[in-house]
């Protein structure tokens, strides 16, 4: 939807929603240069969709801060769209090639985009003010305020950006959060500043009191939400998906009619621990483990154009040992989708014992 303030640039603003988590697609209308906001790993595809669907060109992409509950794409946008990635002057991510300072304005087409440095949920948290909207990522929320008990977060700091820094914005600001649980679109700075129960803490000692007494339990992915964010490395989620991309897969179906038939040009590789391989395997495996396969490749799999066939539990770590061997050069190397798991629950026959 083009949301036209009155007296202001046109504006093309869309809303992305991943649970908990929002987003934002916001884009100039004359140029068609846009700005994504907190972008999620999971909505890559859905926000360049969005981006075409509007006719806009992501030039920015750009974090209010270190995520320390979900995966940010804005390592990938920037690396797949050759586009500057936005942080505050103080975020740790290295990957953040574009830093702004408090007051520092991006411009995108004819919009003018202002970052406010509001420390507290974190230290390098920002707001970007742009044609009466304000992005508050986790500083400011809908009826609540972001957490100030994860890494470098701080209560004293998210009261003085509170009441020093957003209290000043006019108060028919639009809030648009980085995160909304309760489905609601959007607020302004001024019911903010009248309901949310947060902000009737004015004093300074209160608020921090109040803070300090959440007892929040960690978020599910802490560790690797900030360990990704900040390194630009890859999740689990992701380096599993890369391996998947590059491998294909055998169906347990296709398996079972192709050891029936007794078929000789398959190389079926379990590459679970010898405990799990002896107490059952698919009759015909070999076993070569995952952490010695590089180590043993060129003695146990002397034919780089065989037909490998490659079995784990879940079929997880057989996706990965088969995208090692495929970079090795065995370019035929498959792994069986779904894993032992999967070949147990058919009731289909295993093997006991040690590799013959
Ligand atoms: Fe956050």
């Amino acid at each position: 939807m083009a949301v036209s303030v009155p007296g202001a640039t046109q504006m093309i603003f869309e809303q992305i929603a991943t649970g908990g988590c929002r987003s934002y697609l916001i884009g100039c209308e004359e140029t068609r240069a846009a700005l994504v906001i907190d972008p999620a790993a999971q909505q890559i595809e859905h926000t360049l969709a969005l981006a075409s669907r509007h006719g806009l060109r992501i030039r920015y992409v750009a974090d209010t801060h270190t995520h320390a509950d979900h995966f940010s794409a804005a390592q990938e946008l920037s690396r797949r769209l050759s586009i500057p990635a936005l942080m505050h002057t103080l975020a740790p991510a290295r990957h953040a090639d574009f830093r702004l300072a408090h007051g520092e304005i991006l411009r995108c087409g004819t919009l003018r985009v202002q970052a406010l440095h509001t420390p507290g949920h974190t230290r390098d948290s920002m707001c970007l003010l742009t044609e009466g909207r304000v992005f508050t990522g986790d500083t400011l929320l809908i009826g609540g305020t972001g957490r100030t008990d994860l890494p470098t977060g701080d209560p004293t700091a998210l009261h003085a950006s509170l009441f020093t820094i957003l209290a000043a914005l006019p108060p028919d600001t639009r809030v648009h959060p980085a995160h909304e649980y309760k489905g609601r679109g959007h607020s302004t700075i001024g019911d903010e500043f009248a309901t949310n129960p947060r902000l009737q803490k004015r004093d300074r000692a209160a608020f921090v009191e109040m803070m300090r007494d959440l007892n929040l339990a960690a978020p599910i992915h802490l560790t690797e939400a900030l360990r990704t964010n900040m390194s630009g490395g890859k999740t689990i989620d992701q380096m599993l998906a890369d391996a998947a991309a590059a491998v294909p897969f055998i169906a347990i179906e296709d398996l079972h009619a192709r050891l029936a038939a007794g078929d000789p040009g398959l190389v079926l590789l379990d590459v679970r621990e010898r405990e799990a391989y002896e107490a059952g395997h698919i009759p015909g495996a070999r076993h070569l483990p995952r952490g010695l396969l590089e180590l043993r490749v060129n003695t146990d799999l002397p034919d780089p154009t065989a037909h490998i066939l490659v079995v784990c539990d879940l079929g997880h770590i057989s996706t990965l040992a088969a995208a090692t061997l495929r970079e090795l050069g065995f370019q035929h190397a498959t792994a069986l989708d779904g894993g032992l798991t999967a070949w147990r629950e058919r009731g289909l026959p295993l093997t006991l014992g040690s590799a013959p």
